[in-house]
């Protein structure tokens, strides 16, 4: 997500989330209510929020279209494969006066960008929408997909971002169940959010973690995860010395909290740690069920942002290392063999109905709605 709100709104903001907090730990129970959204957080900045601190939270639902003269292709063990595919990315309110004047949310062109390096095709999934609209598209694109948010919001339980993110990792988990393929990807807030939306609490803490690059502290389990097992092991070792994955999040699930929470430990495998000198942290899990997949960190500004700061890498490890993430996602997104009703409500769909502005801030390139 992408922080950098004034200090009284975020301190405002952030009694809010905790208030919503308590209340989520009240009524939750695991099995019916894991995801249960009350998003809530709010976390940007803290520390007086001069600066934008961006957490870019990436729940991404990718919305796999499939188009059916395609989709015949047999790949790999006689799977199916749909090579059209189409991800959804949750737009998010604006948060800064400037930004505004383009319109009420917006969608950081990167993100686009990298999923489209990756061979696939991106649909803005808008917010305020009535609960109604999103089971459609939901069903209408019938099934997988992926919904990236990113950053900005600070209330991850009443804004739109927060309540569309929850109604689409609900009926994510619902479609997976039925062997309906739908992945989830989530960057930064996105990551953040998903701890929030399995557990129903509000467990991150304090990190100083805005602007640094950091390499991977691969977990045991990491070389055996969906998400790294075929990694070249040079990427592999690049990945684990070089400071190359982009934090930009004042925000961290400490390992000590999701080591102490039952409904995470059960959910998610943790493929990586980073730590801030400090507070040990979550930067990389899967779900050990579902096709549910979050980062801390941000692939998708290495290539896409330029904006001068230490936390963004432009070498060509980190270049690789990005698209090795992005080019994971899209696959998974391949696997669902979903589409639009016609080709006409594709095309009014996608994002090229829209044209990114250079704003050259957090953002190079922003898509406002
Ligand atoms: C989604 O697609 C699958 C396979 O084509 C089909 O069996 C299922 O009924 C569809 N679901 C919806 C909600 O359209
Ligand atoms: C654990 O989570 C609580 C909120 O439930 C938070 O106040 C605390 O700082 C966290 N502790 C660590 C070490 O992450
Ligand atoms: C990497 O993670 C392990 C296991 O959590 C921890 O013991 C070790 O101190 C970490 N190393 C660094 C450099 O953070
Ligand atoms: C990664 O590091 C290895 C050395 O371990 C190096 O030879 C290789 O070129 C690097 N790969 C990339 C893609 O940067």
């Amino acid at each position: 997500m992408q922080c950098g709100l004034s200090g009284c709104e975020f301190r405002r903001r952030r009694r809010g989330s905790q208030l919503l907090m308590a209340q989520c730990q009240h009524n939750l129970s695991w099995k019916l209510r894991r995801a249960l959204a009350c998003i809530r957080r709010n976390g940007c900045s803290r520390r007086q929020c001069a600066i934008i601190c961006c957490l870019a939270v990436l729940l991404l639902i990718a919305l796999l279209l499939y188009s059916r003269s395609l989709a015949s292709t047999l790949h790999g063990h006689g799977q199916p494969v749909n090579t059209r595919p189409i991800i959804g990315i949750l737009t998010q309110e604006t948060i800064f006066e400037e930004w505004e004047l383009h319109g009420s949310s917006y969608i950081a062109a990167s993100y686009v960008k990298s999923i489209e390096s990756a061979g696939a095709r991106v649909i803005p999934i808008m917010i305020n929408l009535p609960e109604e609209e999103y089971v459609k598209i939901f069903n209408s694109i019938n099934g997988s997909g992926g919904w990236i948010d990113d950053g900005g919001i600070v209330d991850l339980r009443h804004s739109g971002y927060a309540k569309a993110a929850k109604i689409f990792y609900d009926l994510a988990l619902k479609a997976n169940d039925n062997g309906d393929y739908f992945p989830i990807w989530g960057t930064c807030l996105g990551f953040e959010e998903l701890t929030y939306l399995t557990s129903g609490e509000l467990l991150l803490t304090l990190t100083e973690t805005e602007d640094v690059s950091l390499p991977l502290n691969f977990s045991q389990d990491a070389l055996r995860s969906k998400l790294f097992r075929n990694i070249p092991k040079d990427l592999y070792d690049n990945l684990s010395k070089l400071p190359i994955t982009s934090n930009f999040h004042s925000w961290s699930l400490s390992v000590e909290n999701f080591t102490a929470n039952e409904k995470l430990k059960e959910f998610y495998n943790v493929l990586s740690t980073n730590s801030d000198g400090t507070v040990e942290f979550i930067s990389t899990f899967e779900a050990y069920d579902y096709p549910i997949y979050g980062v801390q960190w941000h692939p998708e500004k290495i290539s896409f942002e330029w904006k001068i700061a230490p936390g963004i890498s432009h070498t060509a490890e980190a270049v690789y290392a990005a698209f090795y993430m992005a080019e994971f996602f899209v696959n998974e997104a391949r696997k669902s063999l979903h589409k639009f009703p016609d080709t006409t409500q594709e095309n009014e769909a996608l994002i090229y109905n829209y044209c990114p502005k250079y704003t050259g801030k957090i953002f190079d390139q922003m898509y406002f709605f």
